[in-house]
C-alpha cells in the first residue's frame, strides 16, 4: 500500500481580479475536488482579506498550498546549450545570467532545467535546450509573506502559465492516436493572457502576453461613457446590449486575437510544426462571442475545454454550482494543485 501522510495540496491563483483556489485530495483512485473558492478581489490591497475570506468558506481540508506568479517581474527563457551536468548548468547560468535577464542577479531567484520538447528543433549532439526561469525576489517575498499571514504553508512556486499546461496535463486524458496533436492552450486573464503550446503532455512553447479582459472592460468605458463597474457589468451580463457589447470590444478583441496569432506564428515558423485546435480558459475567455471571433482570427479549431476534466468532486465540501460557474477560471488553479501528485508513474 502507498502510503502518504500529506494527501491534499490547495492551488491558489491569485490573480489580478480574482482569487482562486482548488484543492486536490489523492485517494486511492486518484486526485478529488475536495475545496474551492472564488472570490472577486477589488484591488491588490484587499488580498488578505479576501484570501482569508475565501479559506474560510472554501471548505479545504489543508494548509500546504501550490501557488504561482507571473507577470513582468517574471521571465522565460528557452535556451541552447552545451550538455553538461544539472551541477555545471547552474553554474554556467550563474555567470552569464545578465545575458539572459533585464534584472539584477542580486535581486532575482532562479531556477534552471533541462527541456524536453519532444525533439523540436535542430539541436546537436552536444547540445541541450534549457528553460530559465527568474523572478524579481520582492514579488515572491511579498507573496509568501500573504501567505504566512493567511496561515498557510507554501510548497510550491510555480509560474502560471506552467501551470496551464499541468492542469490540461491532469484533467485530460488523450487517448494515444491524438497524441501528436499540438494543442495552444490559451488562458485570458484580466492583465494577461498566458500562452503554452502543449504535444503528447510536453510543453513545447509558452508565451505570457500582457493584454486580457480588462482591455476589454476599459474598450467598454471609454466607448459608451460608462463607469468602470458599469463596463464591467455589462460586459459579464450583456443581455439586450449584446450588439452594442460586441462593437465596443471589436478592437480590444482583434488586438489580443493578433497577440496571440503572432506567437502561433513565430512557434510554426521556428519548428516547422502545425498548431491542430485553440482550446481557451480564463475568466477573459467568457466574453460573449469571443471563442467565435477567435477561431475566425486562428482558422482552427477554438473551443473552451473544461480543467476539472473529469475529476470526480467531494459534493460534501464543494459547492458544485460555483464551481460550474467559475469553471473556466479555474485552469490554473487546477495545475497547481496538481502539483501534490509527486508519485504520479504516467
Ligand atoms: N462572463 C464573463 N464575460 C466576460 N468577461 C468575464 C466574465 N467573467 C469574468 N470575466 C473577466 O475575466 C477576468 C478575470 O478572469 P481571471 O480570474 O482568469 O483573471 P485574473 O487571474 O484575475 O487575471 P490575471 O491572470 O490577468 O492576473 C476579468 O477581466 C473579468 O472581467
Ligand atoms: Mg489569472
Amino acid at each position: 500500500m502507498h502510503l502518504r501522510r500529506h494527501k491534499s495540496l490547495i492551488g491558489l491563483d491569485i490573480g489580478t481580479s480574482a482569487i482562486k483556489a482548488v484543492e486536490l485530495t489523492w485517494q486511492g483512485s486518484g486526485p478529488v475536488i475536495t475545496g474551492f473558492g472564488h472570490a472577486a478581489l477589488p484591488s491588490p490591497d484587499a488580498t488578505l482579506e479576501t484570501l482569508q475570506r475565501l479559506l474560510r468558506e472554501g471548505g479545504f481540508h489543508t494548509r500546504r498550498v501550490a501557488t504561482s506568479v507571473s507577470g513582468k517581474a517574471v521571465i522565460v527563457r528557452y535556451l541552447t546549450m552545451m550538455r553538461m551536468t544539472p551541477d555545471d548548468l547552474r553554474n554556467a547560468i550563474h555567470y552569464e545570467v545578465d545575458k539572459y535577464i533585464p534584472f539584477d542577479v542580486e535581486d532575482v531567484v532562479m531556477d534552471c532545467q533541462p527541456f524536453e520538447a519532444g525533439g523540436l528543433g535542430d539541436l546537436a549532439t552536444n547540445e541541450m535546450r534549457v528553460l530559465l526561469v527568474a523572478c524579481k525576489r520582492a514579488v515572491i517575498d511579498e507573496q509568501l509573506r500573504i501567505l504566512a499571514l493567511a496561515g498557510l504553508s507554501p510548497e510550491v512556486v510555480d509560474v502560471d502559465v506552467f501551470a496551464l499546461g499541468n492542469a490540461f496535463e491532469t484533467a485530460v486524458r488523450r487517448p494515444a492516436e491524438a497524441g501528436a496533436r499540438v494543442s495552444a492552450l490559451v488562458d485570458v486573464g484580466a492583465s494577461k493572457t498566458c500562452v503554452n503550446l502543449v504535444r503528447a503532455g510536453a510543453s513545447l512553447f509558452t508565451r505570457e502576453i500582457h493584454n486580457g479582459g480588462e482591455a476589454c472592460t476599459n474598450a467598454i468605458a471609454v466607448r459608451l461613457g460608462l463607469k468602470r463597474g458599469e463596463a464591467e457589468a455589462l460586459k459579464v451580463r450583456p443581455g439586450e446590449d449584446y450588439e452594442r457589447l460586441r462593437q465596443a470590444v471589436a478592437g480590444a478583441v482583434d488586438d489580443l486575437a493578433t497577440e496571440v496569432r503572432l506567437s502561433f506564428e513565430y512557434f510554426e515558423n521556428q519548428f516547422d510544426l502545425g498548431i491542430d485546435e485553440v482550446l481557451l480558459s480564463g475568466g477573459g475567455a467568457r466574453l460573449a462571442g469571443l471563442d467565435q471571433d477567435f477561431s475566425r482570427a486562428f482558422q482552427r479549431p477554438t473551443l473552451p475545454w473544461d480543467p476539472t476534466g473529469d475529476l470526480p468532486i467531494a459534493a460534501g465540501s464543494v459547492d458544485v454550482e460555483a464551481l460550474r460557474e467559475h469553471v473556466a477560471d479555474m485552469a490554473i488553479a487546477v495545475g497547481l494543485a496538481a502539483r501534490g501528485n509527486r508519485s504520479r508513474s504516467a
